[in-house]
């Protein structure tokens, strides 16, 4: 039987993973908005280049979510995004009752399924669907560190004109500008980015890496990245639905471990048909882990100030 995955939000983001998960043939979409016939319209357009693309995935648009039921996915991408001049904590009133009823809509209607926040602020989102939801920790994870992480590899290999697909990067900690790029974890088919190039030079990388959200805002005006975001959420949905087991940085609620307690913030984690299989813990150096947790610290702050 074919896997279902619901994508809430049929906004820039939200159909982007729709696009990406019927392109992969990952399962069969629904793809949910409240605004009358937006989803519905972007569901038939996809469904349509089925014949061009070659895949045979259903999707439909829809305001009600019963239509989501028995999902085994569900990505939350509904919101509104940042404009130019706002933070992502900006967006955490606005964007915490959007979120908290989505939660609500989706597991009384798919209680077994596995949950994917997008939504900003990313972290705090992630904590309060969790709360929201009742799940286990392992089944609501947040999508920050891969798109923080394609961003790093994809500077990487212009700084060095090599293949994208050969840099790995690791970004951890929350997303937000304390996020930690890490250059030891960061190398080109196993060499590490340091000795390919000099340490200010892939400092400078790092910053780019932090401020990537805010530099697609700045571009476009009205509106926040998309692709890279789309493709970031549909690699951890692959990963679950293929049961991967992929290793990739993800928001995961954390009890305890890198010193961390009771909050979602960006670590390596195994990705597969359970969610977040197992949290790896990796060597920090004293530098590393006090800006992990100084990342932290400000995903702390954020949550203290979320009202459900
Ligand atoms: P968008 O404005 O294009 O789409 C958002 C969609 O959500 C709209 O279609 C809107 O009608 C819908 N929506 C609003 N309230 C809803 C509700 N109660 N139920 C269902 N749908 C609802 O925004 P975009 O660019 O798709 O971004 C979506 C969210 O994802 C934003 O919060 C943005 O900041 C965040 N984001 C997070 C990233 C990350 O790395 N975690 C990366 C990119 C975006
Ligand atoms: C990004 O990093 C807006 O969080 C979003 O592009």
């Amino acid at each position: 039987m074919r896997k279902k995955i619901a994508v809430v939000g049929a906004g820039h983001v939200g159909a982007t993973v729709a696009q990406l998960t019927a392109y992969k043939e990952l399962g069969d979409v629904v793809l949910v908005d409240v605004v009358e016939g937006v989803p519905q319209g972007k569901g038939l357009d996809l469904l349509e280049s089925g014949s061009l693309e070659g895949f045979d995935s259903n999707i439909i648009g829809t305001n009600d979510y019963k239509d989501t039921a028995n999902s085994d996915v569900v990505v939350i991408t509904a919101g509104i995004p940042r404009k130019p001049g706002m933070s992502r904590d900006d967006l955490l009133s606005v964007n915490a009752k959007i979120v908290k009823s989505v939660t609500e809509s989706i597991v009384k209607h798919s209680p077994d399924c596995i949950i994917i926040v997008v939504s900003n602020p990313l972290d705090i989102m992630a904590y309060l669907a969790l709360k929201v939801s009742g799940f286990e920790k392992n089944r609501v994870i947040g999508m920050a560190g891969v798109l923080d992480s394609a961003r790093f590899r994809a500077f990487i290999a212009m700084e060095l004109g090599v293949s994208q697909e050969d840099v790995q990067a690791m970004v951890m900690g929350g997303h937000g500008d304390s996020m930690v790029p890490l250059l030891r974890y960061s190398t080109v088919s196993g060499i590490p980015i340091t000795q390919l190039m000099s340490e200010e030079r892939a400092s400078k990388l790092a910053d780019r890496t932090r401020n990537g959200g805010g530099e697609i805002v700045g571009l476009l005006k009205t509106g926040s990245a998309y692709y890279a975001p789309g493709s970031s959420a549909a690699q951890m949905v692959e990963s679950i639905i293929r049961d991967k087991k992929r290793i990739i940085p993800c928001a995961a609620y954390l009890e305890g471990e890198y010193g961390i307690n009771g909050l979602f913030v960006g670590v390596p984690v195994k990705l597969g048909a359970k969610g977040v299989e197992e949290i790896i813990k990796i060597e920090l150096t004293r530098d590393e882990l006090a800006s992990l947790l100084k990342s932290a610290e400000d995903v702390k702050e954020s949550v203290g100030k979320l009202e459900f």
